[in-house]
C-alpha cells in the first residue's frame, strides 16, 4: 500500500473553511485530519461538533478525527454523528481502552489509538490486533507547527515489528512536525499515514505540497 497524506485542518483558515476543504478535496490528499483539543488533556482548545459538521458537509474524503480530550467515552456517539470515519483516542486518557475501542467499532467507525512521545509502543501489545490505526505523536500534542522529535523513527521501527509479529492490520500514522525533509525517511521506516498541518497550509501552493508529500523514493541523509 502506498502511503496516505492527511492534512491537518487545525492549520486551515477557519474563516474560509469551505475553501480549504475544497482545496483538500481537489488535491492528492487521502484523509482530513481533524484535531479536537479540550484544554484539559492538552494546553489548547481547538473546536467542537459544529465545525466538524461544517467540514463533513463539504468533505469528499474520510474524516480522521484525533481526540485530545479527557474521558472520550462520553462523546463517541457525538463524534460519529458529526461525521467521524476514523476515531482516535489517546492511550493516556483511557482507563478501559479495550472497551473504548470496541465502542468506537460498534458505532461503525475505524478505531485508532494515539500515543504521546513519552509513551512506549510496547503498551500496545495487548490491543494491537483490535485497532485500525496507531497515531504516533512526533510532537507533544496541543499545537501545530512544532519541531519533530527524532526518537519517533525508533518508535516506528519497534511498532512495525510489533504489528508484523502479531499480524495486525493497524496503520502507523505520524502526527506532528512532518515536513519535506523528514517525510521520506518516515515512509522508509514504516509509516503508512502522514499528518501535515503547517507544512501544507503555510506553503505557497498547498495542492502542490500535498502532491510532493506523495512522491516516494529513497531519502538522502
Ligand atoms: C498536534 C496535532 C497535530 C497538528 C500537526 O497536537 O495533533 O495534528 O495539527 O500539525 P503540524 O503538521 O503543523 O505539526
Ligand atoms: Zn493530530
Amino acid at each position: 500500500m502506498s502511503h496516505l497524506i492527511a492534512p491537518s485542518v487545525l492549520s486551515a483558515d477557519f474563516a474560509n473553511i469551505q475553501r480549504d476543504v475544497e482545496m483538500i478535496n481537489n488535491s492528492q490528499a487521502d484523509w482530513f485530519h481533524v484535531d479536537i483539543m479540550d484544554g484539559m488533556f492538552v494546553p489548547n482548545i481547538s473546536f467542537g461538533f459544529p465545525v466538524i459538521k461544517a467540514i463533513k458537509k463539504h468533505a469528499k474524503k474520510p474524516l480522521d478525527v484525533h481526540l485530545m480530550i479527557v474521558e472520550p467515552d462520553r462523546y463517541l456517539q457525538n463524534f460519529k454523528e458529526a461525521g467521524a470515519d476514523i476515531l482516535t483516542v489517546h492511550i493516556e486518557t483511557c482507563t478501559h481502552l479495550h472497551r473504548t475501542i470496541q465502542a468506537i467499532k460498534a458505532l461503525g467507525m475505524k478505531a485508532g489509538v494515539a500515543i504521546n512521545p513519552h509513551t512506549s509502543v510496547n503498551l500496545l501489545i495487548d490491543i494491537i490486533t483490535d485497532i485500525d490505526l496507531v497515531c504516533v505523536m512526533s510532537v507533544n500534542p496541543g499545537f501545530g507547527g512544532q519541531k519533530f522529535i527524532e526518537n519517533t523513527y525508533h518508535k516506528i521501527s519497534t511498532l512495525t515489528e510489533l504489528i508484523k509479529v502479531f499480524k495486525s492490520k493497524a496503520l502507523i500514522e505520524i502526527d506532528g512536525g512532518v515536513d519535506m525533509n523528514n517525510y521520506k525517511r518516515l515512509i522508509d521506516t514504516g509509516a503508512n499515514v502522514l499528518v501535515a498541518g503547517n507544512t501544507v497550509f503555510s506553503s505557497a501552493n498547498p495542492v502542490e505540497t500535498i502532491a510532493s508529500l506523495k512522491i516516494v523514493g529513497s531519502y538522502a541523509q
